[in-house]
């Protein structure tokens, strides 16, 4: 860890001032450390939304909002995207390195054999009504893996057996949402094969019928690759966050990333890939007309907002919509497909980047902008979308997991300032 107590900040309190520490950055962010400020004053900090709070201090990632920068273990989004492997970048996010040639084979072969899940899994789906989203049951799906593999629950679980939770959980999650899906359409599942990569058989146990031979687009593939790299991980964002709190409990990893996949599904974080879809295609049905949906947009009294745009952190440009506006475009042209809602997307882009409003809140086109159409253009049903989300986030979720068991962090609970009534006398029933 590079940073370095160096300067301190001095805060003056009803007439007392203190001094609190400095946190420094790798990339020379600042940080007031405040963990003394209770005990010494008996204030707490109150930040909504933790705007302006850091939660911890990290290895994993790192995000410059302003610049537009996001960088895992110090390599750029831009180069992994390009040129590495999916599997190559959750051992990256998850050990700290990009793995040997000799550590990626093993770890490649771990995850391989590990792709079955239980039998008995396929009775849950019995439960549920035809037609439930798929992200309630993806939550109840990882929840579940618990009952499978109860020394998860352990939580002073051994080096070898928390190695293996890890690698059964990023192995049996395509295994999950490929029957999901299969489950969503009533068709009978697709076994993985273990001579096809993560990827390929994440899309083979997707798309393949029993019926019919399938064969793997290598457009795909790739596109795919590039698109769960791009999610992998994102910093302490509210589903990174639930994680690391709910983990920060020693509830189990599967239980935690549980929770993670929870938070996704709200349509301010992941949820707004589907979201975005749903807006295209309205905006398409009532004749494509963009300019009257930004305006919608600006208008406070209408609750319209444009999803896929803004961020809490990226304040110039989200460097994995620029990616992935290309992918779209690519896999579009590559396949020969004439999207409509692009044509739409790209005109509310024009749009919403020159209008003031937009450009004074800073708002731009977010990872989820694109995605969609990326995903659409494959084949995936909408309700989908976030569960490729989920899929592609899991390494990073685990890193974040693993990061906060090791430096033996506390349990995670905030402070409040209490602005309720006052202590006040019991009134009976018959009274109030
Ligand atoms: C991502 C998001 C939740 C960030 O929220 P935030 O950091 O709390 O920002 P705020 O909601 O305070 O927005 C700041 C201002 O921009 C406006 N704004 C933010 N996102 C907007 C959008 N998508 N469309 C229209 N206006 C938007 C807000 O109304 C607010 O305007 P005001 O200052 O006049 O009140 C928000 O931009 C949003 O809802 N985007 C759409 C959902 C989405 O794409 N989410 C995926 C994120 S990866």
């Amino acid at each position: 860890m590079s940073e370095s107590i160096s300067q301190t900040a001095k805060v003056n309190l009803q007439g007392n001032e203190i001094e609190l520490p400095l946190i420094i950055g790798t990339e020379d962010e600042v940080g007031i450390d405040i963990s003394s400020l209770r005990s010494n004053t008996g204030a707490v900090t109150l930040d909504v939304g933790y705007k302006n709070t850091g939660s911890t201090t990290s290895n994993i990632t790192f995000l410059d909002g302003e610049k537009g920068v996001l960088r895992h273990r110090g390599y750029a989004i831009e180069e992994l995207a390009e040129k590495a492997d999916f599997l190559e970048v959750a051992y990256l996010l998850i050990y700290g390195e990009l793995p040997t040639e000799t550590e990626f084979n093993q770890w490649d072969h771990d995850i391989r054999r590990h792709t079955l899940v239980n039998e008995d899994m396929e009775n849950i789906f019995k439960a549920w009504p035809t037609g439930s989203h798929p992200m309630g049951q993806l939550i109840a799906m990882i929840s579940s893996l618990s009952s499978f593999y109860p020394e998860s629950l352990n939580p002073n679980i051994s080096e070898e057996d928390r190695s293996r939770t890890i690698r059964r959980l990023l192995a049996k999650m395509p295994t999950i949402c490929s029957m999901i899906h299969k489950k969503r359409i009533g068709h009978p599942l697709i076994y993985p094969q273990n001579n096809l990569n993560y990827v390929e058989n994440y899309l083979n146990m997707t798309f393949k019928h029993v019926t019919e031979d399938y064969e793997l687009d290598p457009v795909f593939v790739s596109a795919m690759n590039k698109l769960l790299i791009l999610h992998a991980d994102h910093e302490q964002n509210c589903s990174a966050s639930t994680v690391r709190l709910v983990g920060s409990s020693h509830a189990n990893l599967y239980a935690s990333i549980s929770a993670g996949v929870a938070a996704l599904w709200g349509p301010l974080h992941g949820g707004a890939n589907q979201k975005v879809i749903e807006m295209l295609e309205a905006i398409k049905a009532d004749g494509g007309n963009a300019s009257k949906y930004i305006e919608k947009a600006k208008d406070k009294d209408d609750p319209f907002r444009l999803m896929g745009f803004g961020h809490r952190v990226y304040k110039n440009f989200d460097p994995r919509a620029k990616i992935i506006k290309k992918s779209a475009d690519d896999v579009l042209n590559k396949l020969g497909i004439n999207d409509p809602t692009l044509e739409i997307a790209k005109k509310l882009e024009e749009a919403a980047l020159s209008d003031e409003y937009f450009i004074e809140r800073k708002l731009f086109p977010n990872v989820d902008f694109y995605s969609g159409i990326i995903y659409r253009a494959m084949g995936f049903p909408v309700e989908m979308f976030t569960v490729l989300f989920a899929l592609g986030r899991l390494p990073g979720w685990i890193a974040q997991w693993k990061e906060m068991m090791d430096n033996r962090q506390p349990i995670g609970r905030p402070r409040q300032i209490y602005t309720g009534p006052a202590i006040r006398p019991y009134v009976d029933l018959d009274k109030r």
